[in-house]
């Protein structure tokens, strides 16, 4: 054993990738900000002010349109240039949204592991998980005028806000 000396927490840390600690640290300083989040944020949809859950689906597809899709248009193409250059209501909602079917999360995605500290996801897939921890969910968040997720309350607006787990929607989604 090679932590021999260092104790269980230098060991432990030894395990660790350098972007997950760094992950780690940032989740709980967000979840520390978080606690003092201030009044959910108001779009303006047909002329009036509104927070996502007042909106009808007809709203939340014309803000879904307006708003979400350009942002994660363009988180999505700093990832891997030229491949999302046309992206649509499918990238997320797959064949659904061509029913109407919007449910999130939904199976069209990859499910996940499930693991509170996604280990498995920055084992397999370090840079996706990165740049979804740095960008995608807190601008997604932020377009949905919804707090991102907390790792002290386990709800929020996260990877299983889109994502499945291994059994289906996990942290209250
Ligand atoms: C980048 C991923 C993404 C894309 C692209 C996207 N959506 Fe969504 N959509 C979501 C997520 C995540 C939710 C769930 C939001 C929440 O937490 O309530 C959602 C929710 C919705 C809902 C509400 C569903 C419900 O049950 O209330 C509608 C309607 C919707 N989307 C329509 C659209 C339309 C129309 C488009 C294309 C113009 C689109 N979406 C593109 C991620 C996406
Ligand atoms: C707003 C919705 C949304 C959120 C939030 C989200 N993802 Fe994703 N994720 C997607 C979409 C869409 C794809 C598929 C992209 C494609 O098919 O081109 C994807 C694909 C993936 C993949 C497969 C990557 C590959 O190369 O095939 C992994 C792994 C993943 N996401 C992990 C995560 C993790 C970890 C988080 C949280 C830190 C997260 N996702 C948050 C929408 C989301």
């Amino acid at each position: 054993m090679t932590g021999e000396g260092h104790g269980f927490f230098g060991y432990m840390l030894a395990g660790m990738q350098r972007t997950q600690l760094r992950f780690i640290l940032l989740i709980v300083l967000v979840s520390i900000a978080g606690c003092s989040a201030g009044p959910k944020k108001r779009f303006f949809i047909d002329g009036e002010e509104m927070v996502w859950s007042e909106m009808d689906v007809a709203q939340r597809k014309h803000h879904m349109e307006q708003v979400v899709l350009p942002v994660a248009g363009s988180v999505f193409r700093s990832w891997r240039p030229g491949e999302y250059d046309e992206i649509g209501c499918t990238l997320c909602h797959g064949a659904g949204a061509a029913s109407d079917d919007f449910r999130m999360p939904t199976a069209h995605l990859p499910r996940l592991s499930g693991e509170l500290f996604l280990g498995r996801e920055f084992r397999d897939y370090p840079e996706t998980t990165g740049l979804k921890l740095d960008r995608l969910v807190p601008e997604m968040a932020a377009a949905l005028g919804k707090d991102a997720f907390s790792l002290i309350t386990r709800r929020g607006f996260g990877c299983y806000s889109c994502h499945l787990g291994p059994d289906g929607p996990m942290f209250g989604n």
